[in-house]
């Protein structure tokens, strides 16, 4: 592979772009390449670089592309409403059908709100805690990532020298510059330790406006929460008038049309959505229930944004659930199965090459696991893996034509087929094979 239009491009970029790029989050070179690529296009599972290298794609943009890159059926929507224009400072009848979609779709929702990001959604919902309990304090979880702003932005992968003991963690400043201050308000727990949760829940109820998780924490690993974890935290939240927070803006609209509080049967109090929302088109979503929801009214407990709602992102939202929707789900369903394959595929040749790997999550969105380390059930566990082998494997699959996120995590969407799941498979074989031999 060569990558000369990259690097090129990236010098200029770094004259003009903090870093030569736009987010902290794509400075990863890959592979081969030495530098962080820059991209032409992409279509269905396909994305090209600026060199012509094609790869199929896993990472899918950290998740959004769920009906795979320019899918015709949201584009023409988009296209076709583009002319009426973009912002009124005011409403459009299409953000009160999406709004409806989601009440419909979605347990927990009985109003809604939009937003741009799911960084600026999060701050909404907390919020909401703190206005509807009047306290102060937010539960969060190691390995949980709820956006890059100050108040939350915390313990999501610290260095374990920091991050205190395990039963009770030490809640870890993730940049420079952040508030420290911001910190005091945040209690940081590990996930999936429902003793531990109950015990700071019984000592401390009466400070605590919010916990907040990813109830599947794709973010470290695809943890699924045990048996019995999120039903004892519902039910704890619900007798200390603690407000329940699911971040689905991973899980939304990919491991299931009605998120991961659908598929694993417990209802919070509110919910975001974003990525998969709107198949690549800035959108999240705020949803919960009246009570909540209405302070946004009653008390008028702030939340603004110039571009919510913008009718491009909602009409592509719009058209992603109804492209998710289309006979019952099947997209999702064939996503999945799709996604099966390849994790058996992965799993015997791991196999094949006498490699210790497991891999946790389900079809839609799942993480390889590199090393003998038993069962993932939190960070620190995730730990544990074999990070060199996984950076080496990772850097050899996308040489051979396979990408997948930064972090090791596989985001299928609908566009993918048979042929790209075997095509990755024989890049996966070609990856172990040159490791084998070096
Ligand atoms: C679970 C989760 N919450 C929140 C966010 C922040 O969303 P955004 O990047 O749209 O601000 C992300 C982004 O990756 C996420 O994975």
């Amino acid at each position: 592979m060569k990558f000369d239009q990259s690097k090129k491009l990236y010098t200029t970029a770094r004259n003009y772009l903090a870093g030569g790029v736009s987010s902290n989050f794509r400075y990863i070179g890959y592979g081969e390449s030495p530098v962080p690529l820059f991209y032409s296009g992409g279509k269905g599972s396909r994305i090209t670089d600026l060199d012509g290298n094609v790869y199929i794609d896993y990472a899918l943009a950290n998740g959004p592309i769920i009906l795979g890159h320019a899918p015709d059926e949201v584009l023409e929507r988009v296209k076709n409403t583009l002319s009426m224009g973009q912002l009124f400072a005011g409403q459009t009848e299409y953000e009160v059908e999406l709004a409806s979609k989601l009440v419909e779709l979605i347990p927990c929702a009985e109003l809604v709100r939009f937003a741009s990001s799911g960084t600026e959604a999060i701050q909404a919902a907390v919020r909401l805690a703190r206005a509807a309990t009047n306290r102060a304090k937010i539960i969060k979880f190691e390995g949980h990532y709820h956006g890059w702003t100050d108040n939350v932005f915390v313990s999501v992968h610290p260095p374990l020298a920091d991050a205190g003991p395990e039963s009770r963690p030490k809640s870890v400043a993730q940049t420079p510059g952040q508030s420290i201050g911001a910190l005091d308000d945040i209690i940081t727990l590990p996930w999936n330790d429902l003793e531990r949760f109950a015990s700071v829940v019984q000592e401390q109820a009466d400070e605590i406006a919010g916990v907040i998780m990813e109830p599947i924490n794709c973010n470290t690993g695809a943890i699924f929460p045990k048996p019995g974890y999120l039903e004892g935290v519902r039910k704890l939240t619900e007798e200390h008038q603690i407000v329940l927070i699911f971040d689905e803006v991973i899980s939304g609209f990919r491991v299931a049309l009605n998120g991961a509080q659908g598929m694993l049967g417990v209802t919070p109090d509110l919910a975001i959505f974003a990525k998969a929302l709107a198949a690549g088109f800035p959108l999240a979503a705020i949803v919960g229930n009246k009570e909540i929801m209405e302070l946004l009214q009653t008390r008028s407990v702030m939340h603004g944004g110039t571009y919510n709602a913008n009718v491009m992102s909602v009409v592509a939202g719009l058209a992603t659930i109804d492209a998710l929707q289309s006979n019952s789900g099947a997209a999702i369903r064939r996503m999945d199965e799709l996604g099966k394959t390849l994790i058996e595929g992965l799993l015997a040749l791991a196999r094949k090459y006498g490699q210790d790997m497991s891999i946790q999550g389900i079809g839609s969105v799942f993480h390889p696991i590199f090393g003998d380390i038993g069962p993932v059930t939190n960070y620190r566990d995730y730990l544990k893996m074999d990070n060199a082998l996984k950076n080496n494997f990772y850097a050899k699959l996308q040489s051979a034509g396979t990408r997948v996120t930064a972090r090791g995590t596989w985001f299928l969407s609908t566009a993918h087929t048979a042929d790209d799941i075997e095509k990755s498979l024989q890049h996966a074989d070609l990856a172990w094979r040159e490791l084998e031999s070096e």
